[in-house]
């Protein structure tokens, strides 16, 4: 086993040192605090915008809090959607607004006159599709300085296709739609908040691993604060570039970075080339395709030799007595899982608590599920995997900046400081 990396813990531990020597200064120092309340008066750009992020106990999907109201969080998909009230505003089919929608969502191109736009929006969780008119919303969360929201800000004009209800089957009962994030699609929520607000093209996720606190999604810079004193900010985090899918991938809007190999327990599997890894919050687990899947599932049962195997559950294959199993900050002792990134980026160490789930009592099974030959990723990252890492798209720059596990440093996604500032 490895033992925990405490370079990260450590920098921070030293980052809040500096912030406290900073509050001391400013508390004691008039003139710094007067300074600073004139440049905050005379400009005040938005630095970022701050979402809960809640995860439902019927489906463990997430929705995201918007206007008051649950969206589905849907990290690939290119639109946001919902059922429209009648009437409602349209987009005549000619304009550039039109032109952007369809593009993302894959809708027929024909247009004649001042018909309204029409574009596809897609049930992430089904693969369902209809056909909406193209409207606008307005769009209300807090801004946040990265530790509380600040301020209602209300963004009006948001690029929205309507949809029947009948394609919110499989969503969380609390959700009224669908809060595309995609990248490459300038109609995805996110591209639209950044341009509306000029904000950095950034988006940062952290799913909660539990139902009843909420973890959070921020648009726009960091840093990002998780209580009791975790300020993350660029330099807390390893980066791998983002790289394109293949036009030919399902959703030609999900993310996604590379890995030029993938060991577990320090050891390589054997890999014929390096893979491509796609996140999508529409799968509970994580899916590898059937190459991927058999060597990493074959090393990991041989490197959990020692601990009982018992019958597969699905739709997972290899399980374990876990009555036996030590546990530690982050998670069961199994051996971790190292996600090699290509260029130099550095790995992303997964550890028990991404890796195995608990599936009845003395029952752990291995997260991960056979996509077969077909599938349209070598790894498509699931929500399972993601809980409790901070992922923060960083679209300007092209690279994902992330984390590993928050336990390390002894916090969750659900510490954010929701109370406003
Ligand atoms: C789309 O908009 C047109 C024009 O306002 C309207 O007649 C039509 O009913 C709308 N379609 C749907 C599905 O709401
Ligand atoms: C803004 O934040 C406050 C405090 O967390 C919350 O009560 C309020 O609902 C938020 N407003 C919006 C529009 O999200
Ligand atoms: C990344 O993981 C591999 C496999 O466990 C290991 O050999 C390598 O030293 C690690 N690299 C870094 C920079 O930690
Ligand atoms: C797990 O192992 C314990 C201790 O050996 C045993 O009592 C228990 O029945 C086993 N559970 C399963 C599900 O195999
Ligand atoms: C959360 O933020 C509020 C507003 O800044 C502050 O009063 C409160 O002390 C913070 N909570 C914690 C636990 O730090």
């Amino acid at each position: 086993m490895q033992t925990p990396p405490s370079k990260m813990a450590h920098r921070l531990q030293v980052h809040f040192h500096l912030i406290f020597v900073l509050c001391t200064l400013l508390i004691s120092s008039p003139s710094i605090h007067n300074n600073l309340r004139i440049v905050q008066a005379s400009s005040p750009p938005i630095q970022a915008l701050v979402a809960p992020i809640t995860k439902d106990t019927a489906t463990s999907l997430y929705t995201l809090s918007l206007s008051q109201r649950q969206y589905l969080l849907d990290l690939s998909g290119p639109l946001l959607w919902s059922p429209c009230s009648t009437p409602h505003p349209t987009v005549p089919c000619s304009s550039g607004d039109c032109a952007a929608a369809a593009s993302g969502s894959g809708a027929p191109k024909s247009c004649t006159g001042q018909r309204p736009c029409t574009v596809r929006p897609t049930n992430p969780v089904t693969g369902e599709q209809a056909a909406g008119n193209l409207t606008f919303t307005d769009i209300s969360t807090n801004a946040t300085d990265g530790k509380t929201p600040t301020a209602v800000v209300t963004v009006h004009g948001v690029l929205s296709s309507c949809a029947p209800v009948s394609l919110l089957r499989s969503f969380p009962g609390a959700a009224a739609g669908d809060a595309g994030l995609g990248r490459g699609s300038a109609a995805s929520l996110a591209a639209q908040l950044y341009a509306k607000l000029s904000l950095k093209r950034q988006l940062a996720i952290c799913l909660p691993s539990v139902t009843d606190a909420p973890g959070v999604a921020f648009f726009g810079s960091g840093p990002y604060g998780f209580l009791p004193f975790a300020l993350l900010d660029a330099s807390d985090l390893a980066y791998t570039n983002l790289v394109k899918n293949s036009p030919s991938s399902s959703s030609s809007a999900a993310y996604g970075i590379r890995l030029s190999g993938i060991a577990v327990n320090q050891e390589a599997v054997p890999l014929a080339a390096g893979v491509t890894v796609t996140f999508d919050t529409a799968l509970p687990y994580t899916v590898l395709r059937r190459d991927v899947y058999r060597v990493f599932v074959d090393a990991y049962q041989s490197a959990m030799a020692g601990v009982p195997r018992v019958p597969g559950v699905a739709p997972f294959e290899a399980c374990f007595n876990s009555s036996g199993l030590g546990v530690t900050r982050v998670g069961y002792a199994v051996p971790s899982v190292d996600l090699m990134t290509e260029g130099g980026g550095g790995n992303w160490t997964v550890w028990g608590s991404n890796l195995v789930t608990q599936v009845a009592t003395d029952v752990a099974c291995l997260a991960f599920v056979d996509g077969g030959w077909a599938a349209p990723s070598a790894v498509a990252l699931g929500r399972f995997q993601m809980e409790d890492n901070l992922l923060v798209f960083d679209e300007a720059n092209s690279r994902l900046g992330f984390t590993g596990t928050l336990l390390f440093i002894r916090t969750t996604c659900s510490n954010f400081n929701f109370t406003r500032g």
